[in-house]
């Protein structure tokens, strides 16, 4: 292993939370960084949107670069750390160019990664360059180094994951507060947890990219956005937290993946209900937590915060130390090149227990409709809640089920949809036993 002496040439492109974050952990633990490298990890240019902006960092000496894509072409940078966003645009021809001009890249997009990460994949490597990505799923907690290198001994069974911190943070807050999706996602802005636009985020997509970078490296092929089945959180309900804790569940986003025994890949992005006692349901705020199954380590649980400036700078901060000791290795695990395209579980052939809550008028027959349903579409029930309630108001009829197909389980929801006594459209979470 080579370890050169000479400083490696850093140039930032995005000084925001994260890049802000990088800096300062550059300048403050330098001579924790130069002795564990055996290098000098210097800052030579930065680049953002607007240069006048008051950002708290000292840039005494740090060249300042208007356009963030001449750091991909400078003579006296040998590393370009993208921290800008978004799989396109500026970020893209960053990476791209940076790696055509020889430099390593290091980002924290999954954006990016997971809509383009074989191709630039490919270029890292025809380069002989690093692309590193730790920051780009679950913040502080060294997933992508456990998957590719800590556990490389292991075939992935399952990754079952909290890779949303604001997801967490609403889900948690609406349990403890007994409040409302809308009330409490309010709060979450005001205080800056949650975007001013939240979709990204509460819709499953954050959550979605990251889970198919997490899938193609566990089953190695390339990510595959498009394959992924993707449900938010909007749609929970105090009403349904309530429950979710009558019956001993706790309700989480989870991205879920795992390779079937056809080698098809599931990847799904959903809120699930799971037993109070696993781990995951101890995960709370806005921390995230990974649960990886392998087959000679068994289960292995990593929690930790997946978001904010020093969780998200530690694991770019990390990537910079293995490339300046030049560890440089396929970024996707196995050469981009050989990587299969992922061939992908439809969610309709999931078998698996659900949450139904079914609002009603409660008319003398309603049960018997909703049970003639389950029957007619081969769904045995094993437990239901009715509370008293006042005569002729609606009614919440909660169902749990036995081990059904997802494809059973869609055709008496369009048929209990369609009742005329149903007030709501039918409620259903799946349960997961992670
Ligand atoms: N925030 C987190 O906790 C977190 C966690 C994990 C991963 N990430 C990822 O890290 C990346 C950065 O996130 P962030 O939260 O730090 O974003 P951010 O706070 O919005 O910062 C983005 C930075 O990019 C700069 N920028 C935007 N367009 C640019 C352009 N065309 N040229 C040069 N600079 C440009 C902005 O400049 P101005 O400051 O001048 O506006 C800003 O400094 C994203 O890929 C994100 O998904 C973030």
């Amino acid at each position: 292993m080579t370890q050169p002496d000479s400083p490696l040439r850093i140039g930032i492109a995005g000084l925001g939370t994260v890049g802000g974050g990088v800096v300062t952990i550059l300048q403050q633990q330098a001579a924790l960084l130069s002795a564990r490298t055996g290098r000098t990890l210097q800052l030579v240019a930065v680049s953002a949107r607007d240069q006048s902006k008051q950002r708290g960092l000292s840039l005494d000496g740090v060249r300042w670069e208007t356009d963030a894509t001449a750091l991909a072409t400078a003579a006296d940078i040998d590393l370009v750390v993208e921290l800008i966003g978004g799989a396109e645009g500026t970020a893209r021809t960053l990476v791209m160019q940076a790696l055509q001009h020889g430099k390593h890249v290091v980002t924290a997009n999954k954006a990016l990664i997971a809509a383009h990460g074989a191709e630039l994949a490919a270029l890292a490597e025809a380069k002989g360059l690093g692309l590193a990505f730790e920051a780009a799923v679950a913040g502080g907690i060294p997933i992508i180094k456990t998957l590719r290198e800590g556990l490389a001994a292991n075939r992935y069974q399952r990754i079952t994951a909290i890779l949303n911190g604001t997801c967490n943070y609403i889900l948690t807050t609406m349990e403890k507060s007994g409040r409302d999706f809308d009330d409490v996602l309010a709060e979450a802005q005001a205080k800056g947890y949650a975007e001013a636009d939240p979709s990204f985020d509460i819709d499953g997509v954050d959550t979605a990219h990251k889970l198919a970078i997490v899938a193609a490296l566990a089953f190695q092929c390339r990510p595959n956005l498009d394959a992924l089945h993707i449900e938010g959180i909007r749609r929970i309900s105090k009403t349904d937290i309530h429950f979710a804790r009558e019956l001993g569940y706790r309700i989480k986003l989870l991205g879920i993946t795992e390779q079937r025994e056809d080698g098809t890949v599931e990847q799904r992005v959903h809120p699930c209900m799971i037993p109070l006692n696993a781990p995951l349901a101890t995960v709370d705020d806005a921390y995230n937590a990974v649960q990886i199954a392998g087959d000679s380590v068994g289960r292995l649980f990593l929690e930790g915060r997946g978001a904010g400036a020093g969780p998200t700078a530690s694991a770019v901060v990390a990537d910079l130390i293995d490339l300046a000791r030049g560890h440089a290795m396929p970024p996707l695990v196995a050469p981009a090149a050989t990587l299969p395209a992922l061939r992908p579980a439809d969610i309709s052939s999931l078998q698996g227990e659900y949450y139904l809550r079914l609002t009603v008028v409660d008319r003398p027959g309603v049960l018997a409709d909703v049970a003639a349903i389950c029957r007619d579409a081969g769904i045995s029930v094993a437990s239901l809640i009715q509370h008293a309630h006042a005569p002729e108001e609606p009614v919440d009829i909660v169902l749990t089920t036995h081990h059904t197909p997802e494809s059973q389980m869609q055709q008496a929801l369009a048929a209990m949809g369609s009742l005329p006594t149903m007030m709501a459209p039918p409620q259903m979470i799946r349960i997961e036993a992670p």
